[in-house]
């Protein structure tokens, strides 16, 4: 995974829990990289996992919750540094279709080493669209995250409904209703 996905989740971690909460679980994990991260560099995606894990042992929050409040907090820093992608965009449902076709595309560009997920988006009517996310790394609940920040981004309301296609996550089907 790329660096910036790492230094803001340490970032976030250092905000929210101190330094030493960082030093604990970079310590505590076994991290090819030793926790050493830039934001353009590539690291192993097992390192986030590590991460996380150790997170939630210290903390008792679970993992999911830990990754859903992680893409809550990533999706501004997305916004501002990609400030470009958001430009002229008018609505929390324009965004997400966007992504498969658009704003991940442009990102494969600039990193050819960077791990995407893959969307299928339909619209079941003009307040629903329904989003199935397909990856081997299983991060729907970062995913729902980015979305649910997307939303509040445009001041928009909405319920999201989550059924896993595939039991261990890797293919989710999100059906998003705007109310
Ligand atoms: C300005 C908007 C966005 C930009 C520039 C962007 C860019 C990126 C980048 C750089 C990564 C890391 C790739 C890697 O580590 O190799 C990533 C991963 C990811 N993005 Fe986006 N993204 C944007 C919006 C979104 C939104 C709104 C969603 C919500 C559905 C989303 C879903 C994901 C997910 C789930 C991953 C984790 C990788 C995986 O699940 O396989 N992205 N994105």
């Amino acid at each position: 995974m790329k660096g910036i996905v790492f230094t803001e989740f340490l970032n976030l971690v250092e905000a929210k829990f101190g330094y030493e909460m960082v030093d604990q679980i970079i310590t505590e994990s076994n991290l090819p990289s030793k926790g050493i991260y830039t934001n353009i560099g590539t690291y192993e995606h097992s390192e986030i996992v590590q991460l996380v894990t150790a997170l939630s042992k210290h903390t008792n929050i679970p993992v999911p919750d830990l990754l859903k409040i992680y893409g809550i907090h990533f999706f501004p820093i997305l916004g501002n540094g990609y400030s470009h992608f958001l430009t002229g965009v008018k609505s929390g449902f324009e965004l997400l279709e966007s992504i498969e076709h658009y704003i991940h595309v442009e990102v494969i560009k600039l990193y050819p080493d960077a791990e995407l997920p893959r969307f299928e988006n339909r619209r079941l009517s003009p307040n629903c669209l329904e989003m199935i996310y397909h990856s081997k790394r299983k991060m729907a609940d970062f995913a729902e995250g980015l979305m649910r920040s997307a939303f509040d981004h445009f001041g928009e309301k909405v319920e999201i409904e989550r059924e896993n296609l595939e039991a261990d996550g890797s293919s989710v089907r999100f059906t998003i209703t705007q109310i």
